[in-house]
């Protein structure tokens, strides 16, 4: 038997026995972790569900009602409802026996081509069933298709197009060669809003009982940076630790520090010099667990919202945190790294 944190636990069951509010919050921790993903339980099931997103959603929807469409392309950042939006509209068209006239592949795990030229071809192959006008090919991920594969795509989709018709998510479109854009619709999906994550937070939440304080569900907002899918894992995250979330809940689970910790680093390297500044840094690094980039990047998130620094020092500074960023990917030491940004911080910054 373990604990949530996989460790065993002593003497578990016995003592599980004796502590009847012990029992009832294991058995919380241990559904909220087994239960479903939250990400897809709360997938929306038509396209009139989907949130934001209000010119894809609007063109889609006529689309869903004259059950017609031509060949799709969605493309945009992760979490915006491009597979979603691909299976709504699917729903909507053919209803319940949607998968009869479906056929789903994800690119990532099949990029060669004879896979998916064979696969095309048998489904393609016999008529549409019920009363369908066409089937569908949902190729997920497709800016991981190779070149060749793309290039052979681009026949099967004239070859096809009587009965078939394809449906492509990307998130890069530039990925997707241009004679493959050319044969679509393109749709281009934007991050969400704060607005709408935070809406559609709180609509989760309440569905599974949470309690979500507005902070906390603010908090969601800004750590997904219009990524619904991040939004909600985090929710389900912070869910498992506590039944009210509050916001610093939603910190510490998420590998995000908030706001206030870095301006407190930020006013060290002003006021405080070197060695506190590192000392909060790394002390930050631990508290939130988060890796040297993840600190960079957020840092230079928050650095806009910093009053006391000049137009001028952030533009510096803003090199400063790239380069750092780029020598992190490249391998650089991230303590030596770290120190040197606070360094050159601390150079910039000092009274
Ligand atoms: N616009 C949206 N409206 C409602 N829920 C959404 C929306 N976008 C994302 N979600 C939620 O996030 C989850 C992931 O979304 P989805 O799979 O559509 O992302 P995606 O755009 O296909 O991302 P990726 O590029 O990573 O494949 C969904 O299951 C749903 O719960
Ligand atoms: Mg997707």
């Amino acid at each position: 038997m373990t604990d949530s944190a996989g460790a065993p636990l002593k003497g578990g069951g016995i003592w599980a026995r004796k502590n009847p509010i012990r029992m009832l919050k294991d058995a919380r921790h241990s559904l909220v972790f087994m239960s479903e993903l939250w990400v897809e339980r709360h997938r929306p099931q038509s396209v009139g569900e989907i949130r934001g997103q209000a010119s894809v959603v609007s063109r889609l929807s006529v689309y869903a009602e004259h059950k017609e469409f031509p060949h799709l392309l969605f493309a945009g950042p992760p979490g915006t409802g491009k597979t979603t939006a691909a299976m709504a509209l699917t729903k909507d068209v053919f209803g319940e026996h949607y998968r009869d006239n479906l056929l789903e592949m994800n690119a990532s795990d099949e990029r060669g081509l004879d896979k998916i030229r064979s696969k095309v071809k048998q489904f393609a192959r016999t008529q549409p069933y019920g009363d369908a006008k066409f089937k569908i090919i949902f190729l997920d991920e497709s800016d991981a298709l190779t070149n060749d594969a793309q290039g052979a795509l681009r026949r099967i989709m004239e070859q096809y197009a009587e009965t078939c018709r394809f449906i492509l998510s990307c998130n890069y479109s530039s990925k997707v060669i241009e004679p493959i854009q050319s044969r679509c619709a393109v749709f281009r999906f934007r991050p969400l809003a704060d607005s709408e994550v935070l809406d559609q937070v709180k609509h989760v939440a309440s569905e599974e009982n949470v309690e979500l304080e507005d902070d906390a569900a603010e908090a969601l907002a800004k750590i997904a940076q219009g990524d619904l899918r991040r939004a909600i894992t985090a929710l389900q995250v912070s869910a498992a630790i506590s039944e009210t979330i509050t916001r610093s809940i939603v910190y510490e689970t998420s590998a995000t520090a908030p706001p206030e910790a870095l301006h407190q680093y930020i006013m060290a390297c002003k006021d405080d010099g070197f060695h506190v500044a590192r000392r909060r840094l790394q002390e930050l690094l631990n508290k939130y667990g988060l890796a040297g980039t993840d600190f960079v990047g957020q840092l230079h998130r928050e650095l806009y919202n910093v009053d006391f620094i000049s137009e001028m020092d952030k533009l510096d500074l803003t090199e400063i945190m790239a380069e750092v960023d780029y020598r992190l990917v490249e391998g650089g030491g991230e303590k030596i790294q770290l120190d040197a940004m606070t360094a050159k911080l601390v150079t910039m910054l000092r009274n």
